[in-house]
């Protein structure tokens, strides 16, 4: 196994509720992870990375997708997640990690988690590491939101799913109050029941079970936690500063018929494609 190295703990950590409860995070993201794997394996493909064998997803969390790899290998910083996972996981700091160097083929971090760094040191120190485990000319796949250089946006994204035999909606959104000066934002968190009018107001006439009384007044997640933010000129500036990676593609979804942008043209959601330079 060639990871790791060494655990260096992150003194500052607080794991978000949201993840602590990780059986409510797979629940919240109960869709298909095939678009997902597909993009990767379209990328690997695209960039001239033949089957990629063995692959690193720094922030794995519950594994969604790591089933997909012949040798995957996933570190998160919060055990309930990683009690979940299947695979060669394993705890660390995705700003303080030592692997051995360029073993991995293939790394990839989607679902918007680079931006739990919270200053441009540990995003600089994450760049860095990654890079040493990677073989020269493999590329990283970087996903995260950007946030329009105005700081106007604020958006929620919704998920519903059922659970113990009731409706579950999860709300993921910024309290809009992104600061250009401290570059973080709050995230707020929440995971509540929907009520019986509501869904009735929707047209769900769907039983509800035994469960439901229990759950029907209370979040099972309520929690709001810091993130770092990034305009497109600051991901590039970032990139630049570290060093270790050229900017080789950027996409803003999974779907096969997007082709790549510029970094100037993310709206929200951008894939950075990180080359390593070749020796
Ligand atoms: C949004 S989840 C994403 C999980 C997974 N990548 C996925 O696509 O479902 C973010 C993950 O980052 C982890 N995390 C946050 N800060 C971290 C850090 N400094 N080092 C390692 N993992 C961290 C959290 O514990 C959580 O599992």
């Amino acid at each position: 196994m060639p990871a790791p190295d060494r655990f260096l703990p992150s003194p500052a950590f607080r794991s978000p509720a949201f993840y602590e409860r990780a059986e409510w995070y797979d629940r919240a993201c109960p869709w298909d992870p095939s678009a997902e794997i597909e993009f990767l394996r379209r990328v690997t493909a695209d960039h001239g990375l033949v089957r990629p064998r063995r692959v690193l997803e720094p922030f794995c969390g519950t594994g969604r997708l790591l089933g997909a790899w012949p040798e995957p290998y996933g570190f998160d910083l919060c055990m309930p997640m990683l009690r979940r996972a299947r695979g060669a996981v394993f705890r660390a700091d995705a700003a303080r990690f030592v692997l051995k160097s360029e073993v991995f083929h293939f790394a990839f971090c989607l679902n918007d988690s680079f931006r739990h760094l919270l200053t441009e040191a540990r995003a600089r120190a994450h760049l860095r590491a990654v890079a040493r485990a990677l073989e020269p000319g493999a590329v990283y796949a970087l996903g995260f939101d950007v946030t329009p250089a105005e700081f106007a946006d604020i958006s929620c994204q919704v998920t519903m799913f059922q659970a113990n035999g009731q409706a579950w909606r999860c709300r993921v959104g910024s309290l809009g109050d992104a600061d250009p000066a401290t570059r973080t934002e709050t995230i707020h968190v929440r995971i509540d029941p929907v009520a019986a009018d509501e869904r009735a107001k929707n047209g769900d006439t769907a039983e509800t079970g035994p469960g439901a009384a229990s759950h029907a007044d209370h979040a099972v997640v309520d929690d709001l936690f810091p993130m770092r933010t990034y305009t497109s000129r600051d991901v590039e500036d970032l990139i630049d500063a570290e060093g270790s990676f050229e900017l080789a593609a950027v996409y803003h979804g999974y779907d096969p018929s997007e082709t790549s942008i510029e970094i100037s043209e993310v709206e929200r959601s951008a894939i950075l494609i990180l080359r390593k330079e070749q020796r």
